[in-house]
């Protein structure tokens, strides 16, 4: 029953994740249903959802990396980060040890997920959309975009905050609420080493970031959640068709270089600088 009901809020999450990359892909079209309570999940509708966009569309894999994945069982990912764990093994030991992977109570008990995906744009300014995100079970937030004193525009609930080293608020309370998920987007090794030292309190690596990352950040362990680069592997490879060869044993910051870049930051606000994915 759990895994049923964990299954299809993976789908969910995954479904409208993939759906951020599609909107920032297409920003000509903006298009926000409204929140209506009166229809509830309709039995089967996220699956279908899912199959017309990604070929071959799997639930089989958590949405949060666990700790048994790697410590009982070794389980062998096909590709290095961004798309996988491999190689990234030792650290992960450390890091899972420390923080967790399930759902909070109050969203594993929804019979109904509804989720809304809230960006940094530009457009959200003077959008009034505040009251309507707030409406859905579940709101996800991507890196740094600030809350307060924008509620009328972007609500005030986080349910998660998606995020990576250079893309995270030097302070992770200071925009989420007291029980948000701060889910790490690991896009390369470093990214594990910067949450490992963080949370254990270890000598801070400087080096191999896209620009300085916050190296000091007090964040509960307990709300920290590490996303499954597998959903990467899915958007990249069967939403946005890329080459998914990595190359080999190349320097570290090359890994980058099999990411898209978006051309111009044109829809970030002052307050929320861009950053290259998310
Ligand atoms: C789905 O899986 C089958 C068998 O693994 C494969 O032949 C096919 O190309 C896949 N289709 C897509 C769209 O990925
Ligand atoms: C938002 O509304 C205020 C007050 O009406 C106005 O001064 C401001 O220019 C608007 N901002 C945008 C980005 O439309
Ligand atoms: C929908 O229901 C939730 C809780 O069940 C409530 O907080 C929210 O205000 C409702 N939204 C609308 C638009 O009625």
């Amino acid at each position: 029953m759990i895994n049923k009901a964990r299954g299809k809020l993976l789908g969910v999450l995954a479904l409208f994740l993939v759906m951020v990359w599609y909107s920032i892909y297409r920003e000509d079209s903006f298009y926000f249903p409204v929140a209506d309570n009166r229809t509830s999940c309709p039995q089967g509708e996220v699956q279908r959802k899912a199959a017309q966009l990604i070929g071959n569309y799997s639930r089989a894999q958590p949405l949060f990396l666990q700790l048994r994945d790697y410590f009982w069982e070794k389980t062998p990912s096909l590709y290095e980060l961004p798309y996988g764990t491999k190689g990234s093994e030792d650290v992960l030991l450390r890091l899972l040890s420390i923080t967790h992977h399930s759902l909070p109570h109050s969203i594993q008990s929804l019979k109904c997920r509804r989720c809304a995906v809230v960006g940094n744009g530009h457009r959200l300014r003077n959008s009034s959309m505040g009251d309507t995100i707030d409406g859905y079970d579940v709101v996800i937030r991507l890196n740094n975009a600030p809350v307060h004193g924008y509620e009328q525009d972007v609500g005030s609930k986080t349910s998660l905050r998606l995020f990576y080293p250079e893309s995270a608020h030097f302070d992770p309370r200071a925009e989420n609420n007291p029980d948000t998920l701060l889910v790490l987007v690991p896009f390369k090794p470093m990214d594990f080493q910067w949450m490992e030292a963080i949370l254990n309190d270890k000598k801070r690596v400087r080096k191999g970031f896209w620009k300085q990352p916050p190296l000091i950040w007090e964040a509960n362990p307990e709300q920290v959640r590490i996303l499954n680069p597998y959903y990467m592997e899915v958007t990249a490879a069967k939403l946005l068709h890329l080459p998914m060869k990595q190359p080999r044993k190349a320097k570290q910051a090359s890994a980058t270089l099999t990411l898209p870049t978006r051309s111009k930051p044109s829809t970030t606000t002052s307050r929320s600088p861009s950053s290259p994915w998310l």
